[in-house]
């Protein structure tokens, strides 16, 4: 009798561990999924713009180098079926660039081999990506997302002096 009202006791304290443990679970779990997700992820905004009229729409209606600051630029870029525009940038050694580009057909890529860039280019969407150019000589821009017959000469090229 003795023993098993001990036990009771220690069963009503498990059982309410217990209940307490998945409160706090749950309640966890909760504020979890109530963050906002996806938009924010790796510190980059979202931005928009409309694939027919991006080539009349500004910044993308002047592509090219945009001097910023103490060789700082951005570079707006647009890439098609299959090519890119500005067909050339040159820019001077140690320059830092922070591409701005968008599609204006289907989904390509923007890859320049020998450096860490790479990301794709959606139509739709504006992608960004900031790289410092320190060493001279000439970058091949690459498309590396198979877009069409011509997929494979897509390209651009960085002069960099
Ligand atoms: Cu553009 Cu492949």
């Amino acid at each position: 009798m003795h023993m098993h009202k001990l036990e009771k006791i220690w069963m009503t304290f498990g059982v309410s561990m217990l209940i307490v443990f998945l409160i706090v679970l749950g309640v966890g779990a909760f504020a979890l999924g109530a963050q906002t997700p996806g938009d924010h992820a790796h510190g980059q905004h979202r931005q928009v713009v409309d694939p027919e009229t991006v080539e009349q729409t500004a910044p993308f209606n002047e592509l090219g180098l945009k001097k910023i600051g103490e060789n700082e630029y951005d570079a707006y870029m647009l890439a098609f079926a299959f090519g890119y525009g500005p067909e050339k940038m040159e820019i001077p050694a140690g320059a830092t660039v922070h591409f701005h580009i968008t599609s204006k057909d289907v989904v390509h890529g923007f890859q320049i081999p020998g450096t860490n860039v790479n990301m794709m280019v959606v139509p739709g969407e504006v992608n960004h990506l900031t790289y410092k150019f320190t060493k001279a000589g000439e970058y091949l821009v690459l498309c590396n997302e198979y877009c069409g017959t011509a997929h494979e000469v897509m390209q651009t090229r960085i002069i960099v002096s």
